[in-house]
């Protein structure tokens, strides 16, 4: 049954309700955590089950000893901030892994006492329900068209637009060998290779492959991981070569809060659209609305 379809039958099953009730019905509708199982498809059960495979061979930070500018940035934070990672953890296993003492939410203000603030949590993948939106409400139809995700890292982007989209070719470039054996294991594990490759390489070497790209996501790709100097020369490389016509850049956050925080806010004028999004959709609990937000599209001009 298509949307038009299922729409037409709730309304006439809401039509029969009792008109008493009908306040609780849509309120458990639109709250009630049973109808979360209704969203979790043979796609999302396989995306879980890569991040559980990616979190047994991951310590609970899933960041690398050897990313020292991103633990750098983060000790650098105004507000004691953690990683999580949205891919590898949703809200639930937080909870549990809190619950168990094995993760706080919390810090100590004055050591011993019971006094005590929250945590800023900053996630370097997207979770799988920002996954699905990007996929099902953000971009069109990926047909016959090539995908590259500028710093795949654990490859969220490409097992979602695996399982969510019809793009032809999906790929990833990570700086880290690290991250790049894992995704490749991952692709093997799970059969992806036949439209899902990974390439261990800095995106300034990789004009031709930005000049051939469809689509560009970028998600928060160099603030963490290079000195501003460098992030200018990068933003210079990708504006210099995704440029085809049409094309079309996801970023988190918006390309204006990154260049804003480089004071580079005239580096682009021109170069692309922003193009409306829809942020008004419900996928399960799960999914957090303000991280929804964060998500930009624009199309090459
Ligand atoms: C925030 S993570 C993005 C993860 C992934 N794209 C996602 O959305 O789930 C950014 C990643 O970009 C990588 N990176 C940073 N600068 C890069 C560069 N110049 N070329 C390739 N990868 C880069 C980092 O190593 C890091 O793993």
């Amino acid at each position: 049954m298509d949307f038009t379809e299922a729409r037409s039958e709730l309304k006439q099953l809401l039509s029969r309700v009792v008109p008493a009730e009908l306040p609780k019905l849509l309120h458990w509708i639109s709250h009630s955590d049973e109808l979360d199982e209704l969203l979790l498809d043979n796609r999302t059960v396989t995306l879980r089950s890569i991040a559980d495979d990616l979190r047994a061979g991951l310590p609970l930070d899933a960041m690398l000893p050897s990313e020292t500018a991103a633990h750098h940035k983060m000790q650098q934070q105004p507000r004691p901030t953690v990683h999580v990672d949205g891919f590898l953890y949703n809200d639930e296993q937080v909870d549990s892994l809190c619950e168990d003492g094995t993760m706080s939410r919390t810090y100590c203000l004055s050591c011993g006492s019971h006094k005590t603030a929250a945590l800023d949590f900053i996630s370097h993948s997207f979770s799988v329900s920002e996954l699905q939106f990007l996929f099902q409400n953000v971009l069109p139809d990926l047909s016959g068209r090539t995908l590259v995700d500028v710093g795949s890292r654990l490859g969220a982007v490409l097992y979602g637009g695996y399982v969510y989209s019809s793009a032809s070719q999906l790929l990833g470039l990570e700086l880290s060998d690290d991250f790049v054996r894992l995704q490749n294991n991952m692709l093997h594990k799970y059969r992806l290779n036949d439209r899902v490759q990974v390439l261990q390489a800095d995106v300034r070497t990789q004009d031709i492959l930005l000049q051939n790209a469809d689509v560009l996501v970028m998600n928060n790709v160099f603030e963490y991981f290079m000195e501003p100097n460098e992030q200018v020369k990068a933003w210079r490389f990708v504006m210099q070569n995704f440029k085809k016509r049409g094309s079309l850049l996801v970023t988190v956050p918006s390309l204006q809060e990154s260049l804003n925080a480089l004071q580079q806010e005239a580096l682009q004028p021109g170069w692309v659209e922003e193009l409306p999004v829809d942020y008004d959709v419900s996928l399960g609990r799960d999914t957090d609305p303000d991280a929804l937000r964060q998500i930009h599209l624009y199309r090459v001009m």
